[in-house]
């Protein structure tokens, strides 16, 4: 079986290089224990240096976004060859704060392509901002898939992994976030909407992960029997004692 995948979204923290520094001293205290798991973590660009000579033989470094353009000049762009020249194979793309500035699923297909044309695997972030009743939510995410993927031919969608994060269960606790039966329903779901777009062999290859309020207090349970194969966690990932009890359910698994 393979390991469980464990990805930490930094989103933009912590504020100062000194923290950072601290945090990831923590976490190498546990690398027997993350080595148990496929460890990413996406820190801010500003402290890739830093994480990367610390999490040498035990984590690998993620990107949280990335350009569509190839090498080329355009200020503010971080495109694919660079980050991939630094070491960088997996790239969070579609988050629902980046679509929430305004990126749409049709960014996020020419930035899944420009990803995998460089090596760097996509973790294509889906997820809807409510529930409804009548599961109009199911269609929003098929409509997510379907065109934030859409382009690919299955041998190149067996290279993406799929972040389930469902827009009203982020930066809460674990007790607001997703419960088992929701959780398995969809996932269920999503494999479903990947087997009709590429075949049921490729859907099964395509890692889902699961992200919105993971904790040590939810982390046993969400993991169980859901279908996914590991968590992309943003706050408890600032934190070295929830982010290491995390990583010790999915060791478990
Ligand atoms: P939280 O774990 O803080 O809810 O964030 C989830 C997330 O957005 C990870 O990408």
């Amino acid at each position: 079986m393979a390991k469980p995948i464990l990805v930490a979204n930094w989103k933009n923290h912590p504020s100062s290089p000194e923290e950072a520094k601290k945090l990831l001293k923590e976490l190498s205290k546990k690398r027997k224990l993350f080595k148990k798991t496929t460890l990413f973590i996406a820190p801010p660009f500003t402290y890739f240096e830093s994480v990367s000579e610390r999490i040498t033989g035990f984590g690998r470094l993620a990107a949280q976004n990335i350009s569509s353009l190839p090498p080329g000049n355009y200020t503010g762009q971080v495109t694919p060859d660079i980050l991939k020249n630094f070491g960088v194979r997996l790239c969070i793309l579609g988050h629902s704060e980046r679509r929430g500035f305004g990126e749409t699923s049709e960014h996020i297909a020419k930035k899944v392509k420009a990803a995998l044309r460089s090596g760097i695997a996509p973790l294509v972030c889906i997820g809807e901002k409510e529930r409804d009743a009548e599961g109009e939510h199911f269609e929003f995410l098929r409509e997510q898939l379907k065109s934030s993927l859409a382009g690919l031919n299955a041998k190149a969608a067996a290279k993406t992994a799929i972040a389930y994060e469902p827009v009203w269960a982020i930066g809460k606790s674990a007790k607001d976030a997703i419960n088992l039966t929701e959780l398995s329903q969809t996932v269920i779901f999503i494999k479903k909407v990947l087997a009709d777009l590429f075949g049921r062999k490729t859907a099964e290859a395509i890692a889902i992960l699961y992200g919105g309020s993971v904790e040590p207090d939810n982390a046993n349970e969400l993991m169980r029997n859901s279908g996914i194969r590991g968590f992309l966690v943003g706050h408890a990932s600032l934190d070295a004692k929830s982010f290491n009890a995390i990583a010790e359910s999915l060791s478990k698994t």
